[in-house]
C-alpha cells in the first residue's frame, strides 16, 4: 500500500474458495502474530475487566467452518522487517452484523498497526479493504466504536469521513457480561 511493500492478507471465506495461496498464511499467522505481541494494545486494556479472548479461542473463533470473525494482516517484506523481526505489521479484525432498519452491515473491532508503521497509509489500506468486502457482500454501513482518550484514532477516522453517531444520533454503547449475563439467561 502507498509504494510502501505492504501487502494485505486474508482469512475470508470468499478468499479460501478462489483458493487463494495466502489464505492459509493469514490463517496461521493471525494467531502466531497475536502471540507475538501484534495484538492491539487497546483491546488488551479493554479486556483487563473481564473475559479475556485466548488464542485457543481466537482459533476457534476465527478459523473454524463458521467463523465468528474474519481477518486481514497487513505484511511488509523481509527488509522492512521490526527491529524485532516481524514482517506481520498490522491487523483488521470484522465479522457481519445485521440492522431491521438498514439491512446488512459490516463491524470493524480491531484497526490496529504498529507505531513505526503509521502515518504510512497502512491504516487506511486495511480500513478500506474491511469497507470493500462490506460492499462486496452488500452492506449499507461499516461500524466501529472509539474510545473517548483515543483521540488520534477518532480524527483518523473522521478525517475518513466516518461521523460519530453518539454526537449525531445519540447512540450510546451498552453491553451485559459476567455474572449479570448468566443471570439474564436464567430468567
Ligand atoms: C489508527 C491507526 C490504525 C491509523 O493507522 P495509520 O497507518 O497510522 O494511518 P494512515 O497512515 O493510514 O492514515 C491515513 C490517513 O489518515 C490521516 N490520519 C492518520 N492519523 C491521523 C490523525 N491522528 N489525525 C488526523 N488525520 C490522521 C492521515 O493524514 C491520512 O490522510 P489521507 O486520507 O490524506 O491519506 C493507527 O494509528 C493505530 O494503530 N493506532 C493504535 C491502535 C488504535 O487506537 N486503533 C483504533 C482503535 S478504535
Amino acid at each position: 500500500c502507498n509504494g510502501d511493500g505492504c501487502q494485505l492478507l486474508l482469512n475470508s471465506k470468499e478468499e479460501e474458495e478462489e483458493g487463494n495461496a495466502a489464505v492459509q498464511l493469514c490463517d496461521h499467522e493471525l494467531i502466531t502474530s497475536t502471540q507475538h505481541g501484534l495484538l492491539n494494545p487497546c483491546s488488551q486494556r479493554g479486556r483487563l475487566q473481564g473475559h479475556r479472548a485466548h488464542d485457543h479461542d481466537l482459533e476457534q473463533d476465527g478459523f473454524s467452518k463458521n467463523p465468528f470473525f474474519h481477518g486481514i494482516i497487513a505484511e511488509v517484506p523481509e527488509q522492512h522487517k521490526t527491529k524485532e523481526g516481524h514482517t506481520k505489521i498490522g491487523y483488521a479484525l470484522y465479522f457481519y452484523a445485521y440492522s431491521s432498519w438498514s439491512g446488512r452491515a459490516i463491524y470493524m473491532e480491531d484497526l490496529y498497526v504498529m507505531p513505526e508503521f503509521r502515518g504510512k497509509g497502512v491504516g487506511k489500506a486495511l480500513m478500506s479493504k474491511v469497507a470493500q468486502l462490506g460492499l462486496a457482500a452488500g452492506c449499507h454501513q461499516l461500524n466501529f466504536a472509539v474510545l473517548d482518550w483515543n483521540k488520534p484514532s477518532m480524527d483518523f477516522y473522521l478525517s475518513q469521513g466516518c461521523f460519530d453517531i453518539t454526537d449525531t444520533m445519540g447512540y450510546h454503547c451498552l453491553r451485559c457480561e459476567g455474572e449479570a449475563l448468566k443471570h439474564l439467561a436464567q430468567l
